[in-house]
């Protein structure tokens, strides 16, 4: 088993630093934030990832694994570092890389002759000689290994990758970096380090484009009046195009694809290249989000002036209590432009950074006196929900359903005027 020290122990660090432990390694989790460093001492996820604060505390009870402030101890006699610090966008579009360049510059003193710097953060193509230069140590390697970890699922992801992708000039620490994973079953595929950079935002580009198609799919299907559903059932089931990541939604969102095409697309710009598929489902996504205020206004009259709009689901998906770039919030600000008053509930999220999203305690605390409904994120709560005592609490009577999570049998039979988003006819 080995050393393993991780670099940033935000979602992805402290993810991997917990599974990593699980693995038998023993791991030294270097943080700065001084209350997450805490919470995660203490065996606290600082945030919400369903199955990971087990293994937290199993890696902390074992002794396997620590946080610490001191980036010294953490990384002096590790065999691997992680880097898990964000790349967050600049105003161009592009990947700020200023947290991954500081830690490489941090890490050239310290690290000992033999270790091998691993890049998981997700990095321009080309990172990996920037951080090789950066750190200025011959015998330390510097190899990509993008993660493809999903959030809310982060655990199982882990353990049944649907491949583990390596890439390094050097084949012996490539080698080396696969070791970490034996006990993983999974496909490994080493290559160059940028080919290794280029799949993972190859990869999120065309998952962002697939659903950006499946999207459109369900609007045309809104005009023409045909079932999403069905129609995007029938399509997934060629299994050249695969049943996965077909479902609609208000627009696809989070930490990892808005900000990955738009560092894909911006990387292809510095070489006169335009990834005209990558840039239309970027715009496409907008109008997904229009499409939604489209559907409410119709169902409202034409109206939105002056409506209370109940929200269900504020995070960019289920199972997670990330709002970055959450389509949920986005629409709610689309909301309040139109002067809607928007009151919003999430199992997860009990403050937004917009004071005008005002947040119920509870679902159906936030339908009360609403005119109308609208299901933003796809919690097994909102299908739990009694529609007739959701829709008593209510002043109207229109429900837009935007990820299929509610029984359209029980919500028309309650009294709802119920549109379902790729079906609303
Ligand atoms: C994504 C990738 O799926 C991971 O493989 C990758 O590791 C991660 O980004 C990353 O780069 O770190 P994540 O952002 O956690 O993972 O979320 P996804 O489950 O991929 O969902 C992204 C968005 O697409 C969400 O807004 C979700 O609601 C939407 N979506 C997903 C749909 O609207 N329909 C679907 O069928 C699937």
């Amino acid at each position: 088993m080995f050393k393993i020290c991780v670099i940033g122990a935000g979602y992805v660090g402290s993810t991997t630093a917990a599974l990593f432990a699980s693995l038998g390694n023993t791991v030294s989790a270097f943080e700065i934030n001084e209350a997450r460093l805490e919470s995660l001492r203490a065996g606290n996820l600082p945030m919400f990832e369903p199955g990971l604060q087990g293994y937290l505390r199993e890696g902390i009870s074992k002794g396997r694994l620590e946080f610490t402030n001191d980036l010294s101890s953490a990384a002096n006699d590790a065999d691997f570092v992680f880097i898990c610090v964000p790349t967050p966008s600049l105003e161009d579009g592009s990947a700020d890389m200023s947290f991954v360049l500081q830690a490489a510059r941090s890490l050239s003193g310290i690290v000992k002759a033999g270790a091998i710097l691993i890049t998981k953060s997700t990095v321009p193509v080309g990172s990996v000689s920037d951080l090789e230069r950066e750190i200025a140590r011959p015998d330390v390697h510097v190899v990509s290994n993008p993660e493809f970890l999903r959030e809310g699922s982060a655990v199982f992801d882990f353990f049944n990758p649907d491949r583990i992708v390596i890439g390094s000039s050097n084949r012996t620490a490539a080698e080396k970096v696969a070791e970490l994973y034996a006990k993983v079953q999974a496909p490994i595929l080493i290559t160059d380090s940028k080919s290794s950079e280029l799949i993972k935002y190859a990869s999120n580009s065309f998952l962002a484009i697939k659903l950006s198609f499946v999207n459109e799919i369900a609007r045309l299907c809104d005009g023409l009046g045909a079932n999403a559903e069905d129609v995007l059932n029938g399509f997934g089931l060629d299994s050249r195009i695969g049943s996965k990541f077909t479902r609609t939604g208000p627009g696809w969102g989070g930490s990892c694809f808005p900000k990955d095409t738009r560092a894909l697309s911006a990387l292809a710009k510095s070489f006169e290249i335009n990834l005209q598929m990558v840039d239309a489902a970027i715009e496409s996504n907008l109008n997904a989000k229009l499409h939604v205020i489209k559907i409410l206004r119709r169902s409202l009259g034409g109206q939105l002036q002056g409506k209370r709009i109940a929200v269900w689901g504020l995070t960019f998906k289920a199972f997670t209590d990330d709002t970055r770039e959450s389509p949920a919030i986005h629409i709610c600000q689309l909301l309040l432009e139109q002067g809607c008053e928007v009151v919003s509930f999430d199992p997860q999220v009990r403050e937004v950074s917009s004071r005008a999203i005002a947040i119920a305690d509870s679902a159906i605390d936030c339908t009360h006196g609403a005119d109308a409904l609208l299901v933003l994120t796809e919690w097994p709560e909102f299908s739990e929900a009694i529609p007739s005592e959701v829709l008593e609490s209510m002043a109207g009577d229109s429900v837009i359903d935007t990820r299929g999570v509610l029984d359209p049998a029980n919500w028309r039979a309650a009294g709802a005027n119920l549109r379902i988003l790729g079906n609303s006819n």
